[in-house]
């Protein structure tokens, strides 16, 4: 199979309209869709400062970290001790590495899903109808020291800098993992269930979406949720990224220097559904290129991903879900349509 060149190919080539392969159908368009009969609404997510979930007011901030994962999925997090340099560095290296020459970004193509490094366009090129206006690098972050060698050469800084925000990101997850669990009041497993998520997964994916000619044509990426436990998302101050709520589409506000996190499918397992795995999806615009990095953190894949039976009742929260090992449950939901959340409820 010949590899798509990508959206940022196609726009140095030249273009003034969207090709018909990236014309989504127009009850799927940003503005057409059912769910969304005018132009999105901006949604301000709920906000949690990571100090007071440190302090001595964690206990007030675990309220608000609950009832965010519970109604949105997806908070805004501030003071999350990143310092600013190293989340300027991650998205400006991130910019240069989509302006290198094609070919020196097309040497990291593969179609292997579990390559080290990944290039490539659309959102699963394999399945795609109708292609997404996005280039994405994955980098697999796990375990680094045998992963890092093959992680881009150029630009040159792009490893050591790509490294540093990498395990910055780890830290900040197993922190909000603590959270978390505490928050869902966990004790018998907490400390297991710690060790198994040091030792866990990461793969952080670099987005581009460049500028479009006609944005209410397509879509920078289809609604899905993310298969993870935690999705921790780095973005520049450009608008795209829309979550569903209240059965309405709600465009995401970015805050100067803050992350966005969202709930994925493992974490409405885990916690028996109680914190809810989002459906979101991407749009692009005319004016300016985006880049996002988001870092996506799951068990181990030894691992078995459940319903946490200290979190189930027969009475007041019967077991939603059933248990299966970690592979069975990435074929699962890789064989889903992205937009096809109810798969979480037909597994019970
Ligand atoms: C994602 O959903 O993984 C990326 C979202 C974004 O680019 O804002
Ligand atoms: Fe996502």
């Amino acid at each position: 199979r010949r590899y798509q060149k990508g959206v940022k190919q196609l726009c140095a080539d030249g273009i003034s309209r969207v090709p018909n392969k990236y014309v989504w159908p127009v009850q799927e368009r940003p503005v057409n869709d059912k769910l969304n009969s005018s132009k999105a609404k901006l949604v301000n997510l709920p906000v949690i400062d990571f100090a007071e979930l440190q302090g001595p007011n964690r206990p007030e901030a675990l309220k608000s970290l609950a009832k965010a994962c519970e109604q949105y999925g997806f908070f805004q997090l501030v003071n999350h001790s990143i310092p600013s340099e190293v989340i300027s560095s991650m998205v400006e290296v991130s910019k240069r590495f989509f302006e290198l020459p094609y070919e020196e970004r097309a040497r990291y193509m593969s179609s292997n899903m579990f390559a080290p490094v990944r290039y490539g366009t659309s959102f699963n090129q394999n399945k795609d109808k109708v292609l997404c206006w996005r280039d994405f690098l994955k980098l697999t972050c796990h375990p680094l020291p045998d992963v890092l060698p093959h992680w881009p050469s150029s630009p040159t800084d792009m490893r050591e800098l790509a490294v540093t925000y990498a395990k910055e990101a780890k830290h900040l997850f197993l922190k909000l993992t603590e959270a978390v669990l505490d928050s869902l009041a966990v004790r018998l497993m907490r400390d297991q269930i710690m060790s198994e998520f040091e030792d866990g997964s990461q793969l952080m994916v670099v987005n581009c979406y460049p500028q479009c000619p006609e944005p209410d044509l397509t879509l920078g990426m289809p609604p899905h949720s993310d298969y993870g436990f935690l999705t921790l998302l780095l973005q520049d101050q450009v608008q795209g990224l829309q979550i569903q709520h209240k059965d309405e589409w709600h465009t995401v506000q970015p805050i100067p220097d803050a992350l966005i996190i969202n709930v994925g499918d493992h974490l409405e397992i885990f916690s028996n559904g109680r914190y809810k795995s989002v459906l979101h999806r991407v749009t692009v615009n005319s004016t300016k290129s985006r880049i996002s990095v988001a870092s996506l953190h799951s068990l181990p894949s030894k691992c078995t991903v459940r319903p946490l039976p200290e979190l189930i009742d027969d009475e007041v929260s019967p077991k939603q879900y059933m248990d299966t090992d970690f592979a069975s449950f990435l074929a699962y939901i890789s064989s889903c349509e992205p937009k096809k959340k109810n798969f979480l409820e037909s597994r019970k």
